[in-house]
């Protein structure tokens, strides 16, 4: 089937690809320091015609080189990272597969391997029964929350629509974005999407849950879910989940639990206990991608309500799609958002397989130790500020020691400095106050604690360095 060259190319990028991977734990870059403008220069147009294999190849070798590397044990920017090189390969073998999830027939043994992981992680979760899908990320899964919630509210809608909006959904000030898109989408809007305060922790208050959802049934509202999150972006807090559960049966509310951070605490011993009453949720996010060491995507939805996605999502299909197994749980398709379904489950079951649930909590637990000591490394240092650490995030300031400089500023600059010096990259984040701060998380297995030693020492000698700036342009009196 493959002709000489595309032999060679093949090897060639195979051997490229193996480079790229080895060297990335020896170079001290994370990020390439090109412009936009000089990008552009550096990438060619498409043309009429097409380039050599030979071409390709080099093409390929320069984007490689133009790229942020998220697998970098510095790279502690974003909630994913690493390199596990059984999940690659599950999701190199994936695309080459190219199968739909939509049905049993084109994707049978990648079909029971995602209902296997449903089912392992069900467990894990602490439901006795339920049913799950691996859905194109952490958002899209919030996303079907809510299109569960109106199901199972009034399984009609789904036919009629609804034409007098009532409903109200309620996520804590620190919950993630995707419910904003996810309100949006579902024609709830986002004047509907109500975000509870959050304590200075960063959890939702349930006293002010329950009293404004008494207030907005009063008013006329129809409650219609509690979006709590199991490890929230910025301070990786967790929602109260009992007492939420509490209020949402009071009112007969779905409650989900977006986990697609936290989540990864089923897998540790630890930190289990932060997950205490995930199994009172109706849903669950949860994102393997973010602390497993998976590629992006590895995400499912996953709920106690066996057959609610079904009647959420179903639809259309069976004349040309859906034959044999019509209706039945094995064409996946039936009850997924889309038709078209990328076979994520292999590279989560590879991961899965070849470190045991022993490995995968062994490494959770390394991404706790290094939080735990990176919390204490900046505890102890005079030119930092810890400001919040809980789970694996670790948020802190830098404090100007020589000059008379606003702290959050100061932060700010020595960020896009070490950004600029691509030797590693770490978020901020602003709090409603206004505090702005490096947000350090750990989801990277392959950061080990001399990384986490050697990234303060940058950001401390940055700090350092600019503050020489500062007074060195000082005009002399
Ligand atoms: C708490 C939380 N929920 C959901 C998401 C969205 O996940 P994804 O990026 O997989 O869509 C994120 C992303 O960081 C998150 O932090």
């Amino acid at each position: 089937m493959l002709k000489m060259n595309e032999e060679k190319f093949l090897n060639d990028v195979f051997l490229t690809l193996k480079k790229y991977i080895q060297e990335t734990s020896s170079t001290d870059t994370v990020s390439p320091q090109s412009s936009i403008e000089e990008l552009k220069k550096i990438l060619p147009n498409l043309e009429k015609n097409g380039i050599s294999l030979e071409e390709t190849h080099k093409e390929l070798e320069e984007i490689l080189s133009q790229s942020v590397r998220t697998i970098h044990p510095l790279f502690l920017n974003q909630l994913f990272g690493g390199f596990d090189v059984a999940a690659w390969s599950g999701e190199v073998a994936s695309t080459l597969l190219n199968p739909t999830m939509a049905t049993r027939e084109i994707a049978p043994i990648l079909t029971l391997i995602e209902k296997r992981l449903v089912k392992e992680l069900l467990t894990l979760m602490g439901f006795e029964s339920g049913e799950g899908i691996m859905v194109t990320g952490g958002s899209n899964s919030n996303l079907l929350s809510i299109l569960c919630a109106r199901s199972h509210y009034n399984p009609a809608i789904r036919q009629t629509g609804f034409s007098h909006n009532h409903f109200r959904i309620y996520v804590s000030e620190d919950a993630h974005y995707s419910f904003d898109k996810a309100v949006n989408i579902t024609g709830i809007g986002t004047q509907n999407l109500i975000q509870v305060p959050s304590n200075p922790q960063g959890e939702m208050i349930p006293e002010e849950l329950e009293r404004i959802i008494a207030t907005d049934i009063k008013d006329g509202f129809t409650p219609l879910m509690v979006g709590a999150t199991f490890g929230t972006t910025v301070l990786g807090s967790f929602d109260p989940v009992e007492k939420i559960s509490a209020i949402c049966e009071h009112f007969k509310v779905w409650l989900h639990v977006d986990a697609a951070w936290g989540g990864g605490a089923v897998f540790s011993k630890s930190a289990r206990h932060l997950t205490r009453g995930i199994e009172l949720a109706d849903s669950v996010t949860f994102d393997a991608h973010k602390t497993m060491g998976a590629p992006l995507i590895t995400s499912f939805f996953l709920t106690k309500h066996t057959g609610i996605l079904r009647s959420t999502n179903r639809g259309g299909g069976s004349e040309y799609l859906f034959h044999e197994f019509d209706n039945s749980d094995w064409d996946t398709g039936t009850y997924s958002l889309q038709c078209g379904r990328r076979a994520d489950a292999l590279k989560m079951w590879l991961l899965w397989r070849s470190q045991g649930t022993e490995g995968l909590i062994a490494r959770t637990e390394h991404l706790l130790e290094l939080s735990r000591f990176a919390a204490h490394e900046i505890a102890l240092h005079p030119g930092f500020e810890l400001i919040h650490a809980h789970y694996l995030n670790v948020c802190f300031q830098v404090k100007p020691l020589r000059i008379k400089e606003n702290i959050n500023s100061f932060t700010l600059k020595v960020r896009k400095e070490l950004i600029a010096s691509g030797k590693a990259m770490v978020n901020y984040a602003e709090r409603a106050d206004g505090t702005i701060f490096f947000r350090l998380v750990f989801p990277n297995h392959l950061t080990k604690k001399e990384h986490v030693s050697e990234l303060l020492k940058i950001i401390s000698e940055t700090s350092a360095l600019l503050e020489q700036n500062s007074i060195s342009s000082e005009p002399l009196h």
